[in-house]
């Protein structure tokens, strides 16, 4: 579908509405489609489900490499991410180019605002709007559905970086107002329509269902689950307070290293194989 299509294209597209306007239906729309075009050698996904149930189809099929529903690992996947755009930006920097020309990664979230309000919500703005910045020219994509982007739970800066959006069914003009800069999303029907924003200007489109994805999803099925590469990284303790110690600690004779009196003796032995032919 060409909205689809128009989207795995940009850099980076936010898809908003209330719920039950379809946010879901359009990221299974992209992901079959990114799945029906491309191969798993030109195109990754990164798939972040706070949800836990919308994405989870998709976690063993081959083109997928990062599958989480933890904000803990959603930070380690933004981080990853960045490791392969600074890497990429090297390549590009050796061979005198300004955009990466290869395997394109998708990062796909179903509901940012629950990221948002996440333990982790300040290190994922600041890692998502780095990401935002500078994986444009490095074929990084970030893909986000949430319902409407409150600006005191998804700031400006973040929403105003994505250069796709899609407004689907709005509770009120100022939220749409928030997704496409003007109002109109409102009078949209409860789903099946959108008003997509993009550098080209806004235009009302056509969403229709998506086709049941079973099929797509066993013809990329890996033969045997893999397990996400993720790592968890621990969650960072509040610093406890130091232990008492006393001002200072006497040191302790710990004596000789077994090293330094295997030596010695070794020495001692050999002077005396010495002493013993010299007489
Ligand atoms: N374009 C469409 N045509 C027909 N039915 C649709 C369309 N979009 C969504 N629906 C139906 O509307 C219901 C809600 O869709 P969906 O789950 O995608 O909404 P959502 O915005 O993700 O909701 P939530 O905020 O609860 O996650 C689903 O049952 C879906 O089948
Ligand atoms: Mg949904």
């Amino acid at each position: 579908m060409e909205l689809y299509r128009d989207i795995i294209a940009a850099p980076h597209t936010l898809i908003a509405g209330t719920t039950g306007s379809g946010k879901s239906n359009v990221l299974n729309g992209i992901i079959r489609q990114i799945m029906t075009d491309r191969t798993p050698q030109t195109a990754r996904l990164y798939l972040i489900d706070p949800k836990r149930v919308e994405l989870s189809v998709y976690k063993n099929t081959a083109f997928v490499d990062e599958y989480t529903a933890d904000s803990l690992d959603a930070l380690a996947i933004l981080d990853k991410a960045i490791a392969e755009i600074e890497r990429r930006y090297m390549v590009m920097e050796m061979q005198g180019i300004r955009d990466f020309h290869g395997t394109d990664i998708y990062i796909i979230i179903d509901e940012l605002a629950d990221l948002m309000i996440s333990p982790e919500n300040r290190e994922i703005r600041r890692k998502l709007q780095k990401i935002e910045q500078i994986g444009r020219a490095a074929a990084v994509h970030v893909i986000a559905a949430t319902q409407a982007p409150n600006r005191t739970i998804i700031p400006a800066n973040i929403v105003l970086n994505f250069t796709n959006r899609l407004a689907l069914r709005c509770l009120s003009g100022i939220e749409s107002r928030q997704i496409i800069n003007v109002s109109s999303a409102e009078e949209l029907p409860r789903y099946g329509q959108g008003m997509y924003l993009s550098p080209d200007g806004i235009k009302r489109v056509n969403i229709p269902k998506t086709d049941d994805f079973t099929d797509i999803v066993s013809k990329w099925q890996r033969v045997a689950p893999q397990r996400t590469t993720t790592r968890r990284i621990p969650r960072l303790e509040p610093k406890k307070a130091p232990k008492e110690y006393p001002e200072s600690v006497p040191m302790k004779n710990k004596g000789l290293s077994p090293q330094v009196a295997m030596f010695i003796a070794m020495a001692a032995i050999v002077y005396g194989f010495i002493g013993t032919a010299l007489i």
